[in-house]
């Protein structure tokens, strides 16, 4: 099956301004692709990458050099190339994000926040909000809350409201950035089956998840970030050498 998005030659740097002109490179050299109802997971330790990688695919940041592509039945879509009205689109129909912390906007309430995405594409109202209350009941998110606007609630509510958000649209494409990060047993395992509803669906998502049951459970392969590290200044020393050598002085 051919993939549904492929990166090829990834690198990224940012140039740190406040830092009289530092620049930090973040990755270089990054391939991957990415096949319909699969679920890749990024791993790495904190720092690596593993957010910027999301937000570039998402067209937050842009990517330094390489080549992103959305291959589409009548050919592919170059991401790096697009006019930021086409980011618009893409966003509404193709890339779906959980990031790691709900955007508030003040006044608007968690029901209207999870509708949203769909309504953007112009759907029925009450179609739109029957299914937004149907996810964050599924989420355990407490009715009460559904009619207040998000900005007072707890992490971990704030969190399944962002959930509920980015899962409604059923995009084919959905990055996920440690979309389980706050939540308590009960509530990963909504989200786990939430994700392999996705994945039954035919949907790919790139994910990162630091719990080792959820990533067990969701993941079908691994892509470990440390080998697209660039940066000198980040790699391990070997201690044991240090000591080997020191024995012979
Ligand atoms: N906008 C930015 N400007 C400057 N540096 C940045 C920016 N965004 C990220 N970085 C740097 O890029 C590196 C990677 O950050 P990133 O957030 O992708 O890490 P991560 O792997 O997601 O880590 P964590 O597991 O802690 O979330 C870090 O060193 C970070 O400081
Ligand atoms: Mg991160």
């Amino acid at each position: 099956m051919t993939p549904i998005l492929t990166v090829e030659g990834l690198g990224k740097g940012f140039v740190l301004h406040g830092q009289g002109g530092l620049a930090l490179t973040v990755m270089r050299d990054l391939a991957l692709d990415l096949r319909r109802g699969e679920c890749l997971v990024l791993a790495g330790p904190s720092g690596i990458g593993k957010s910027t990688l999301l937000k570039i695919l998402y067209g937050n940041y842009l990517a330094g050099e390489g080549r992103i592509r959305l291959h589409f039945s009548d050919g592919p879509m170059e991401l790096g190339k697009l006019p930021a009205h086409a980011w618009h689109a893409l966003r509404r129909d193709v890339i779906g994000y959980v990031s790691q912390f709900l955007r508030v906007v003040p006044r608007v309430s968690t029901c209207e926040v999870v509708m949203e995405p769909l309504l953007a594409r112009g759907a029925d109202a009450v179609e739109s909000r029957y299914r937004a209350e149907t996810l964050l009941a599924r989420l355990n998110l407490p009715e009460r809350l559904w009619s207040l606007p998000p900005g007072t609630f707890s992490g971990g509510e704030q969190q399944r409201v962002n959930i509920a958000r980015g899962f409604i649209g059923e995009h084919p494409l959905l990055l996920l950035d440690e979309p389980t990060a706050s939540l308590d047993a009960a509530n990963r395992a909504v989200v786990i089956e939430l994700i392999r509803e996705a994945k039954a669906r035919g949907a790919a998502m790139l994910g990162i998840f630091h719990d080792e049951d959820v990533r067990e459970r969701v993941a079908d392969r691994l892509l470990p970030l440390e080998n697209y590290m660039d940066d000198p200044s980040r790699a391990r020393i070997d201690a044991s050498q240090l000591l080997q050598e020191n024995d012979h002085a």
